[in-house]
């Protein structure tokens, strides 16, 4: 079986096109901004480590694809320009930078090789993911994977479960992804705003 980042991929790709704009949420090593990168016109991926901004900046160049930071101040000024846009802030305050989109990914949990004590939690997840889906278009896709192994995760994954089951089923369709005998290990969220 594949792992449940790849199926992430898979349900965005189904539904992206080469004029679509994209956010990663959580870029970390930015495998997924990659991904998102190679089929959008425009990604805009938030991280607050650094170190994530150069990591995928790296690789970004190396898969031949430039990449630029981006500031607050420099939002309105990159509006129509596609490019990967890399943003060193709480994906909290995404709604200051996005504007509206069609494919967006939640990797969560902390950067592999790093401080565990640096972790998506909860509260500004759940932020992120309101404004997130007020700004998803319709027929537009947002994807979670969601880490409840560990603590933080734990409390991240039954909010997450909470927040998706409340969702209202004539504006979103909402599926789940997850191994049926193995409760700790990752799963996969998949929300797709209903076109009218
Ligand atoms: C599992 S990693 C993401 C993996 C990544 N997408 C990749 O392809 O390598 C989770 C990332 O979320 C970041 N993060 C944690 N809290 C955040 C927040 N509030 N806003 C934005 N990023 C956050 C961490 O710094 C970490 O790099």
């Amino acid at each position: 079986m594949k792992m449940m980042v790849n199926y992430a991929h898979d349900f965005l790709k189904e539904i992206m096109r080469n004029q679509d704009i994209a956010v990663d949420f959580t870029m970390g090593n930015g495998h997924d901004t990659l991904f998102l990168a190679k089929h959008a016109k425009q990604v805009y991926a938030f991280d607050i480590q650094r170190t994530a901004l150069e990591k995928t900046a790296k690789r970004l160049e190396e898969a031949g694809l430039n990449a630029a930071f981006l500031t607050l101040d420099q939002v309105a000024e990159v509006r129509h320009r596609p490019g990967v846009y890399l943003i060193e802030d709480d994906h909290a305050f995404c709604r200051q930078y996005l504007p509206y989109f069609k494919a967006g990914i939640f990797n969560l949990g902390y950067l592999p090789g790093q401080k565990h004590e640096i972790t998506t939690l909860a509260k500004t997840t759940l932020i992120a993911l309101k404004d997130a889906l007020d700004l998803l278009i319709p027929g537009g896709r947002i994807v979670l994977v969601v880490y409840p192994g560990h603590e933080a995760g734990r409390l991240e994954s039954q909010a997450i479960d909470c927040f998706v089951q409340a969702l209202d089923g004539h504006d979103y369709q909402v599926m789940s992804l997850s191994m049926a005998n193995k409760h700790q290990s990752p799963y996969l969220v998949v929300i797709e705003k209903v076109q009218r």
